[in-house]
């Protein structure tokens, strides 16, 4: 017996040595009944509706007209997929995006993406001179950003915004202290005044007091740059909270992440733009067990079987970005009707009580999202486990795979 174990272990390795790949392919392959093979397609994915991603984006240009859509691709498109998500956009006519960070423009450039990108992070004298040579549209933050830029040595001018942090708090020019920078902007040599922006702290919430207080603070002083030479083409400021409720705010242009995504950023803003959920998070039944009365469910027995149940098993778990948090609390779809995750959330798995249902292996499963038997809100989900739509979607981690429906 040991012989054996050992002979088809070499066997393994001899194969694995003449070509890594095969087993890798091997295993990727299923066979058809009639014999033929095909690519298997992995058992838990998130189905991104590009149809459903354009269907938004324009229910948002017709919202805004005559302001552009600056559409927010950051963190992989809130874990969409950024190039994906930005090619498709492209072919329907949007040529300006806007990112976090200098990475994430790189990569969008270096996979061949040549419209402009609006970099929100703060960039670093080294990142400026790459910045300026894929012509990314760099942001401000106060004078010694202007001087980095002008260090910089590069001929082509650099396009420039200037963040202006009208009670935002995080990041940006404070809006009342501003004087010698747009000064010094104005006659920089090598910056190339595009545009001037804020952000909304609050325009997600129904008491907009703080948010006019954001938009009164802003015009002020856009009215005190008139007196200036130079004046930037481009004013924006609104998000997706904005877009629903604050149209005085959108000026030449509106940057939208969570509407375009299919999600209302809270529940308190209007609805006056009714997006459709672009990412449906699947996976299947891995095995159906039957499990007697009293038995404890997965890590920690926090759930125990009242009576003798059927309990399917799903290859999905947190390190596939689906939330510990939902233990004993989570709900999914299958064959349209919904069933309660029970026991606690592991890393790859997870546990559904079905009772007697006719539930089988391979039946599809819908964590989020939709499907033709119904539907699961990600506002329902992350609001069980106390956060926002943002957290889930950017959560899916890298090892689910993202499938795309509708036109690349
Ligand atoms: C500067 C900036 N603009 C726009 C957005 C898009 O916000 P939302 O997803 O709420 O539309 C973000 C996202 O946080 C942001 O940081």
């Amino acid at each position: 017996m040991k012989d054996q174990f050992k002979k088809l272990k070499f066997k393994r390795l001899d194969a694995y040595r003449d070509n890594p790949l095969e087993i890798q392919a091997h295993k990727h392959q299923k066979k058809e009944p009639g014999g033929a093979e095909k690519s298997m397609e992995p058992k838990t994915y998130a189905e991104i509706d590009l149809n459903n991603l354009v269907s938004n984006v324009h229910a948002i240009q017709r919202n805004v007209l005559p302001a552009k859509v600056i559409p927010v691709v950051k963190a992989d498109a809130y874990g969409h997929g950024a190039l994906p998500v930005t090619k498709r956009l492209v072919k329907e006519g949007f040529n300006f995006f806007a990112v976090a960070q200098f990475q994430e423009a790189l990569e969008l450039r270096e996979s061949g993406l040549t419209q402009p990108i609006l970099i929100f992070e703060r960039l670093f004298p080294d990142e400026i001179k790459q910045a300026i040579q894929a012509g990314f549209r760099i942001t401000l933050f106060g004078e010694e950003d202007i001087r980095w830029v002008e260090g910089a040595g590069q001929e082509r001018p650099a396009h420039v915004h200037v963040n202006l942090d009208t009670g935002m708090g995080r990041v940006g020019l404070l809006w009342n202290q501003e004087t010698d920078f747009f000064n010094a902007l104005v006659h920089s040599r090598h910056c190339h005044w595009e545009g001037i922006y804020s952000h909304f702290s609050t325009a997600d919430e129904r008491d907009k007091t703080f948010a006019d207080i954001q938009l009164s603070r802003f015009r002020e002083t856009l009215s005190r740059l008139r007196r200036l030479d130079k004046k930037p083409a481009m004013i924006h400021m609104a998000n997706s909270g904005a877009i629903l409720d604050i149209p005085e705010s959108y000026f030449d242009a509106v940057r939208p992440g969570i509407l375009m995504y299919g999600h209302y950023p809270s529940s308190e803003t209007s609805r006056s733009i009714k997006p459709r959920q672009v990412m449906t998070l699947k996976t299947v039944v891995a095995h159906v067990r039957a499990i007697p009365a009293a038995y404890p469910i997965s890590y920690g027995r926090r759930w125990v079987t009242q009576k003798a149940t059927r309990i399917a098993v799903l290859p999905i778990g947190y390190a596939d970005g689906l939330s510990r948090q939902l233990t004993n609390q989570g709900e999914v779809l299958i064959q349209g009707k919904r069933y309660p995750m029970v026991g606690t959330v592991t890393m790859d798995h997870i546990m559904i009580n079905v009772n007697d249902d006719p539930i089988n292996p391979g039946d599809e499963v819908i964590i989020w999202g939709n499907s033709q038997q119904g539907t699961i809100q990600l506002a329902e989900v992350a609001k069980k486990i106390g956060t926002i739509p943002y957290e889930l979607t950017c959560g899916v981690s890298k090892r689910v795979k993202r499938i795309y429906k509708g036109d690349a």
